[in-house]
């Protein structure tokens, strides 16, 4: 039997009124790449700060690798493994792309602030170890010769490869992803699709939000289609495509 990543059972989420996720139910199998796909203000993101209990769900659960989140704090959902990006964020200013990747591994730096002042050996070792993963992690996306360069130099596209790679020094077990293809164009869609597959080939469960559609059919296991706060659909890129409520969805939406 599979594990099962996530498990969104019931849950809604209400604004004044506004049911933005209502009754959701999905599973993510370990091991897949589910997308996430619906017009805007279907409630997706609302869905992702579900999940990360950024926002408390009104009713229903979730549950991470057979654990409930409910109750944990976003950081004790970080700590276990749900790593997300935002949507809209983007690298940080005024650091090199070598670091930015690098400060995505704060949540599980061992050694004390005191130590990692004083440069104590234990400090220096993780140190030279994170360095070592980022660099890696630059070259899986052909940005090395830029580790130096000031990340907000680099264009769009790389710039959002750089976020995901961010987020994988944090040894994620499920990745977030909110529209990482917003704002690029088709030969860096390409490359960021390819980088995705290649997180889920080494065995990182990702689940993304996104409205690009060549994305979503070429990387996706799995497509769950939100509209209104609602699930449409769950089904493989193939069935969802002539699925004519899909379409409906999306009628007078902008896809
Ligand atoms: N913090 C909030 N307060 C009030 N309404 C919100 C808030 N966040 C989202 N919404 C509303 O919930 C609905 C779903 O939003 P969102 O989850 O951002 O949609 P999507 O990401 O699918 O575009 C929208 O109607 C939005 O205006
Ligand atoms: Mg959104």
């Amino acid at each position: 039997m599979t594990a099962i990543a996530l498990d969104v059972r019931n849950v809604s989420k209400i604004f004044g009124g506004l049911k933005a996720v209502a009754d959701v139910s999905f599973s993510v199998p370990a091991g897949t790449l589910t997308a996430v796909i619906g017009p805007n203000g279907a409630g997706k993101t609302t869905l992702f700060n579900l999940v990360t209990n950024i926002y408390r769900a009104d009713e229903g659960d979730v549950a991470f690798f057979d654990e409930s989140i409910l109750g944990l704090s976003p950081m004790q959902v970080a700590q276990r493994g749900l790593i997300r990006t935002f949507q809209s964020a983007r690298v940080f200013p005024g650091m090199t792309a070598l670091d930015n990747v690098m400060s995505g591994a704060n949540l599980h730096v061992r050694a004390s602030a005191a130590a990692q002042m004083m440069m104590l050996p234990g400090a220096r070792r993780e140190e030279r170890s994170l360095r070592a993963r980022a660099e890696a992690l630059l070259e899986l996306v052909g940005l090395s010769e830029f580790r130096d360069a000031a990340a907000t130099d680099l264009p769009m596209g790389s710039q959002k490869l750089l976020e995901v790679v961010r987020a994988m020094m944090a040894e994620p077990r499920l990745l977030l992803l909110d529209e990482p293809a917003a704002g690029l164009n088709d030969s860096e869609t390409a490359e960021l699709a390819e980088l995705l597959r290649a997180i889920r080939d080494a065995g990182t469960t990702v689940m993304v939000v996104e409205h690009n559609m060549a994305l979503v059919m070429g990387v996706a296991d799995e497509v769950v289609v939100l509209d209104a706060g609602a699930v449409v659909t769950v089904g493989t890129p193939a069935q969802i495509q002539s699925d004519p409520r899909v379409i409906a969805a999306y009628v007078g939406g902008e896809v």
